[in-house]
C-alpha cells in the first residue's frame, strides 16, 4: 500500500494574498528533496494555488501519519520564517498552533490523502483551489461519481454500475455519514447542496472496493473561532480502470460553478479553472481559481505533473466565469454575490448588533424622528 498526501497552508502572501513568493517555494523543494534523501517520502512535488503551498508527497506510512505531517508542519515553519524575512503578507496565517503534537488535525494547514494499492498504471489528478472552501468539491464530486450525463463510464463500463459511496462530514457537528449512490442520490443531494456544512470527505468504489477520491475537510474559521481566512482546498482522485477517465473527472470543471470564498472569505465567485502560470489571484482577491495536476503514480513515484487545465478546452469556462464575476461584482455589498449572514466569517455583524442594538425597538412603539 502506499498513501498519497497533499498537504497545504498559507504561510504567507506575495503580494498581498494573492500568490506565494519564489523563495518560499525553493525552500520548500529543498525541505522535500531531504526528505526524500533520507526516504521518509518515496517522491514529491511542491505546488500553489494562489497564496497557498501544497507538499505533494507519496509514502508508507499511511493517512494521518506523525512523521509525515510533522515533516509539513517544519516545511511551512521554514517557508514562514522566509515569509517572515521578505516582510510578506500574512506570514505563517496557517499555522494556529505554536507547537506540533501527534499530527495536524486543528492545527491549520488543510490535508487530503488517500492510501491504496498501486494499480499497474496509476493515473491520479491532484486538484488545488485559492479563495475558496473545501465544499467546493461537493459540485464536481457529485457530477465526477454519480452523474451520468457528466460521466458516461456510469452507463457504459459494468464496473461502475454498482455505483460509488460517498463519504459526507457534517462540519458544524462533527458527524460523519455515508451514502451509497445511486440509491442515496437524493438524499446526498439534500445535504451537499450545502457545501458551507456539509462537505464530501471521500468516496469509494463498490465494485472494485477501492478508494477514488479524497478531499481536505479543515474549516479554519471553525477551528480557530474567528476569521482566519477561506481554508482553499485539495483533492485528490484517481482516474480510469473502473473508476472515472481522466477527462470525466476534469469535465465538471468546464461549468464554472459558483463557489464561496472571494474578498474577505465572504462573497460568491465562479470558480476559475487555470494553468499553473495562472494560479494566482487578483480580481476582488479571486476569481477562485482551481488548477489540476495530473500524475501517473508508479512504484510510489509521481511521473508528472501534467498541468491539466493548460488547454483551449477550458477557454469557454474561463470567458464564462469572467462574466460571471463581472455579474456577481455588479451586486456589490448585495447577496448573493455577498454571502448571506449566517455564512459570514468575520465578526463585523455581531459588533454592529452590539453598537446598534439599543437603537433597534419593537415595530409597535412610537419612533422618535431625529431632529
Ligand atoms: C480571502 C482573502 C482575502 C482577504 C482580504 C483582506 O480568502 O484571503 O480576500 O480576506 O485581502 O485581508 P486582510 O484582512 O488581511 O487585509
Ligand atoms: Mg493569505
Ligand atoms: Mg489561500
Amino acid at each position: 500500500m502506499i498513501t498519497l498526501s497533499i498537504i497545504k497552508a498559507d504561510t504567507g502572501g506575495y503580494v498581498g494574498h494573492s500568490a506565494v513568493h519564489p523563495a518560499m517555494m525553493a525552500e520548500a523543494r529543498r525541505e522535500i528533496e531531504r526528505a526524500k534523501g533520507s526516504s521518509l517520502i518515496i517522491d514529491g512535488r511542491v505546488a500553489s494555488c494562489g497564496d497557498d503551498v501544497s507538499l505533494i508527497m507519496t509514502h508508507v506510512y499511511g493517512p494521518d501519519a506523525g512523521l509525515i505531517h510533522s515533516f509539513a508542519w517544519d516545511t511551512f515553519q521554514a517557508t514562514t520564517r522566509i515569509a517572515r524575512e521578505l516582510g510578506l503578507y500574512g506570514a505563517g496565517q496557517d499555522l494556529l498552533s505554536d507547537a506540533f503534537s501527534g499530527n495536524l488535525r486543528g492545527m491549520g494547514p488543510g490535508y487530503a490523502e488517500l492510501e491504496f494499492e498501486e494499480r499497474p498504471s496509476e493515473p491520479v489528478i491532484c486538484f488545488l483551489a485559492d479563495k475558496t472552501e473545501p465544499g467546493a468539491w461537493n459540485l464536481p464530486l457529485y457530477k465526477i461519481f454519480a452523474d451520468p450525463f457528466n460521466t458516461a463510464g456510469l452507463v457504459i463500463d459494468e464496473k461502475m454500475h454498482a455505483g460509488f459511496a460517498f463519504e459526507v462530514y457534517d462540519l458544524f457537528e462533527d458527524k460523519r455519514i455515508v451514502f451509497d449512490c445511486p440509491a442515496d442520490l437524493y438524499d446526498m443531494l439534500m445535504y451537499i447542496g450545502a457545501p458551507a456544512r456539509y462537505v464530501v470527505h471521500g468516496v469509494h468504489s463498490k465494485t472494485l472496493g477501492h478508494p477514488a477520491a479524497a478531499t481536505s475537510t479543515q474549516r479554519l474559521s471553525l477551528i480557530a473561532g474567528k476569521y482566519v481566512g477561506k481554508d482553499d482546498p485539495v483533492m485528490i482522485v484517481r482516474c480510469q480502470s473502473g473508476l472515472p477517465a481522466v477527462g470525466e473527472v476534469l469535465e465538471p470543471f468546464a461549468f464554472p460553478h459558483t463557489v464561496a470564498g472571494a474578498m474577505r472569505g465572504s462573497h460568491h465567485m465562479p470558480l476559475l479553472p487555470v494553468a499553473v502560470a495562472d494560479a494566482h489571484t487578483t480580481r476582488f482577491d479571486g476569481p477562485p481559481r482551481v488548477v489540476a495536476l495530473g500524475f501517473q503514480v508508479h512504484e510510489g513515484r509521481l511521473v508528472g505533473p501534467r498541468d491539466l487545465f493548460d488547454d483551449p478546452a477550458f477557454d469557454r469556462a474561463r470567458a464564462q466565469a469572467n462574466e460571471m464575476a463581472d455579474y456577481f461584482r455588479r451586486h456589490g455589498p448585495f447577496e448573493p454575490h455577498r454571502l448571506p449572514l449566517e455564512d459570514l466569517e468575520y465578526t463585523t455583524m455581531s459588533e454592529l448588533t452590539r453598537r446598534l442594538g439599543h437603537r433597534w425597538t419593537p415595530i409597535t412603539t412610537e419612533v422618535a424622528t431625529p431632529a
